[in-house]
């Protein structure tokens, strides 16, 4: 049984949704040097509350998108991203966070799979996609540019046969 859970985003949001754009709610991996800006949620894009299921206290988002990698529906991936506010990292919420997400999605969806990238020295979200059950596929090289210089990229996915159940991970 996960600890979390995704709820939907509300109006209510909009100043915690603000909030956590800055640092040091955002971590430092997905600080762009941009403005905040509005979450969009559309049929190819979405983001969900990440909270606690014992008292609903909200302690970061989840967002996703889709990816092409054929021009047919059926090669539609989605790639997810995890924000949770310092107070709630390193207790392996963030692990049941994206896994709970990848349930979702492939419950949701037709997707056959699901990706994630991260920074080469975010080890704490390879780690965390690596126990919830991601494979790790290689790195892409100077693909993202942040705080003034290129960075490499590792990319992990899941594959719609190879869901885990928590706990088994
Ligand atoms: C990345 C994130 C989602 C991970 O979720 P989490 O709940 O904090 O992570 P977990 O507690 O499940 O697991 C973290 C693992 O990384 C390890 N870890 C953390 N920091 C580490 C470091 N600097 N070096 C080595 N290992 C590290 C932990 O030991 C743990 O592994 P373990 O369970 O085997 O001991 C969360 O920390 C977060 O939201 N961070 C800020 C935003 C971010 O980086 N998002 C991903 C960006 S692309």
């Amino acid at each position: 049984m996960s600890r979390v859970r995704l709820r939907p985003l509300t109006s209510a949001d909009a100043d915690l949704l603000n909030l956590w754009q800055k640092p040091p709610y955002v971590g430092e991996f997905n600080r762009f040097g941009m403005p905040a800006r509005p979450v969009r949620v559309n049929e190819d894009r979405g983001a969900l509350i990440v909270e606690l299921v014992a008292d609903g206290t909200p302690i970061g988002s989840v967002s996703w998108h889709a990816v092409m990698y054929g021009p047919n529906p059926e090669s539609a991936a989605m790639n997810i991203g995890i924000n949770l506010i310092p107070d709630w990292r390193g207790q392996g919420l963030g692990t049941e966070a994206q896994l709970v997400l990848a349930e979702m999605l492939f419950a949701t969806t037709a997707v056959n799979r699901i990706e994630a990238m991260t920074d080469v020295e975010n080890v704490a979200e390879q780690r965390s996609l690596e126990k919830a059950g991601f494979r790790r596929e290689g790195v892409l090289y100077g693909a993202q540019f942040r705080g003034g210089v290129w960075h490499d990229i590792v990319v992990f996915s899941m594959v719609r046969r190879a869901v885990p159940t928590i706990g088994q991970a």
